[in-house]
């Protein structure tokens, strides 16, 4: 659903405030966007490396055009879907960064064939089993990257085990079905980390194995292009040991969140993606603000680590979003004095800041893109799998 249209299907909204939306609402900076994906582009150029951007923050053909610096080369996709919006918008070198399953080989044979450069992930020995169950397209080899699990305990290849340099071995065995691009860890423990110290020591740390990987690997002869690192907290700094790999694939950098600004991987005022709700009453007893914004145009994520509440309302640090039903949230007052209703009248608007802008910006059909308040643009993500 979007908001209102002329009959030339344009949008009403487009050069109106965002007050005028109704709510609840994701809206986005676009200057803040521009300038997030243009210092991550910056910062890899600077350190020598490719940026490979992730795209399932915000999944939509804007955000990713911002994020390749209008190339339209070089992203990494959480689902398929992505992979075929991308495909079908110009775009490729696309990364389709998610465990293998023959249940997703039929489209990966389309998207293989179509593109000049689509890559998949094997994650396991299970998926070059499936790879070589499917041939690829006629004239083609499956690309592969490989998975390494330096800590962040998902999936792949845990970095010291043996099975790690055995599956590279097994994909060198098949020349004609794929061919190994790389090696990528997610670096996704950074986000256990209390302090921007913590996640460049942990993302050093996570470089050093990624290299010893690679140095195994020669001494059996295997050889590749790509050593990759990222998420957004251990690509958000500078790190002298960029020189010894090539791609970085951080992805929530594009709108960033309250619990990037935690991890120190940005300041409040980067966080572009915002979710605007409506005061729709008022309890004086309990001394809270009721809003539009329940658990489905939020989350319920982050609550302990933003101190009982579950988004950062902006401009209002004594304002704690402290309890959710599905459609209304419940925001209280941090102090022991009441709450000045008048300040906050119904019909009024908050600005929350997400703690997880992926899982918030999922929630939402559509995105009202903004500049200094002005609805410049609907962007309209990918839904599905
Ligand atoms: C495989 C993979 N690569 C890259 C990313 C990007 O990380 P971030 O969201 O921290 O930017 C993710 C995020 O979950 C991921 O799963």
């Amino acid at each position: 659903m979007s908001g209102p249209q002329a009959e030339n299907g344009q949008s009403l909204l487009i050069g109106r405030t965002i007050d005028h939306l109704a709510t609840p609402a994701f809206v986005v900076d676009l200057d803040v966007v521009k300038a997030n994906c243009e210092r991550m582009l910056a910062r890899a150029q600077k350190g020598g490396l490719h940026l490979r951007g992730q795209t399932k923050t915000h999944k939509t053909v804007e955000g990713a055009i911002y994020q390749t610096g209008g190339t339209r080369r070089g992203l990494v996709t959480s689902t398929l879907v992505e992979s075929e919006m991308y495909a079908n918008a110009g775009f490729d070198d696309i990364l389709y960064g998610y465990p293998i399953l023959s249940t997703h080989m039929q489209r990966n044979l389309k998207l293989a064939q179509k593109l000049e450069s689509y890559h998949l992930m094997v994650t396991n020995k299970e998926s070059i089993q499936i790879l070589l169950a499917n041939p690829p397209p006629p004239g083609k080899k499956w690309s592969v990257f490989m998975k390494i699990d330096c800590g962040n305990s998902r999936e792949g290849f845990w970095w010291s085990d043996q099975d790690c340099i055995e599956a590279a071995l097994e994909i060198r065995k098949y020349p004609a079905v794929m061919t190994l691009q790389g090696t990528y860890v997610h670096c996704g423990n950074t986000y256990k980390s209390q302090d921007s110290n913590q996640v460049e020591k942990t993302r050093d740390e996570t470089i050093k194995m990624l290299i010893g990987v690679s140095k195994r690997m020669s001494e059996h002869g295997i050889k590749f292009d790509n050593i990759g690192i990222g998420s957004t907290p251990s690509c958000s700094h500078d790190s002298a040991l960029y020189a010894q790999i090539s791609e970085i694939h951080p992805g929530n950098y594009v709108f960033y969140d309250a619990q990037q600004e935690k991890l120190g991987s940005c300041g409040m005022g980067d966080v572009a993606g915002k979710v605007l709700t409506r005061v729709i009453g008022h309890s004086v007893r309990r001394n809270q603000l009721l809003v539009d914004c329940g658990f489905s145009a939020l989350t319920k994520q982050g609550f302990q680590e933003l101190d009982q509440s579950f988004a950062r309302v902006e401009g209002h640090p004594m304002l704690k979003l402290c309890d959710m039903t599905q459609e209304i949230g419940k925001v209280g007052w941090d102090l022991d004095d009441s709450i000045n209703f008048d300040d906050f009248p119904v019909g009024s608007t908050l600005s929350l800041i997400p703690y997880h802008a992926c899982a918030t910006a999922a929630m939402y059909p559509v995105y009202y893109v903004h500049q200094n308040q002005m609805i410049k643009e609907e962007w309209r993500p990918c839904r599905g799998w």
